[in-house]
């Protein structure tokens, strides 16, 4: 079974046309799973081998902007649990706050802050999970060594930052970039986070990769748009292929697995 998940964000589920012999699932086609409702966020489960490692692939998933109960967001997160995956690889479409990073580049998540407000976990404590789970080293630090070097190795640009999570779907106004800035974000999202805190409450390692796909609210005075993010996205798609298969394949290996 595969001991690595991938999840795939807006406009980058063009990841999931590289792994191998697939077995693909639409969300749709499984009982109780939450299904996107967004363009750019095609909706279905690919198993199969990236590099010759057995993975499972998450192409689209729902945001919390999309309404319902918090915890559907994480649901995907838990069925990979159960099924044996360890290791969750999360990609998102996010917006560069930091001045140093532009729109086509990739950022690695060294930390985040929640401003969703609301939490996965809020509600009755679930079995076997922690009350109060530990989020000191939300973005495993092994993972993110060996993101740094595949990137290296593979002359891609990979900044290293601090990704804000808002609730969405508005997108932010410049004020809040600059509070943002001010708190210390490198990017911000609508995604990732909750996910990543119901994989720590699950005792799921993490590591997340951002392409930034604009410059936030307010930077350079033009409007966002989705069509943007979605199309910057697909520009990201090779370079983030390329960094994630390089990844899977090192994260199979001693002293990660097998060792
Ligand atoms: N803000 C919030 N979410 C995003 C952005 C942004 O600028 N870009 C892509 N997702």
């Amino acid at each position: 079974m595969p001991r690595t998940g991938i999840t795939m964000g807006s406009g980058l589920s063009g990841l999931a046309a590289r792994i191998e012999n697939p077995i693909q699932i639409a969300y749709s086609d499984l009982e109780g799973w939450p299904v996107p409702t967004v363009r750019g966020h095609s909706g279905h489960v690919v198993a199969g081998e990236l590099g010759g490692v057995p993975v499972m692939g998450f192409s689209g998933r729902v945001h919390l902007y999309e309404g319902g109960d918090p915890p559907r967001v994480g649901f995907y997160v838990r069925v990979a649990g159960m099924t044996g995956v360890s290791t969750l690889v999360i990609s998102n479409a996010a917006g560069a706050i930091n001045d140093g990073f532009a729109p086509g580049e990739l950022m690695l998540l060294r930390d985040h802050i929640n401003l969703t407000g609301t939490n996965p976990l809020a509600g009755p404590a679930r079995p076997r999970e922690p009350r109060f789970p530990d989020m000191t080293a939300a973005y495993d630090q092994d993972l993110r060594d060996v993101f740094r070097e595949c990137a290296a190795e593979l002359g891609t640009t990979l900044h290293e930052g601090v990704y804000a999570a808002v609730h969405g779907p508005s997108y932010e106004t410049p004020a809040e970039i600059r509070m943002l800035r001010t708190l210390g974000a490198d990017a911000v999202g609508m995604s990732t986070v909750p996910e990543v805190i119901v994989a720590r409450a699950t005792g799921i390692r993490c590591a997340a990769v951002s392409c930034l796909t604009n410059h936030a609210a307010g930077i350079t005075g033009e409007p966002l748009s989705h069509q943007e993010v979605i199309q910057v996205g697909r520009q990201c798609e090779v370079a983030l292929g390329d960094l994630v298969a390089l990844a899977v394949g090192r994260l199979s290996e001693p002293p990660f697995y097998g060792g």
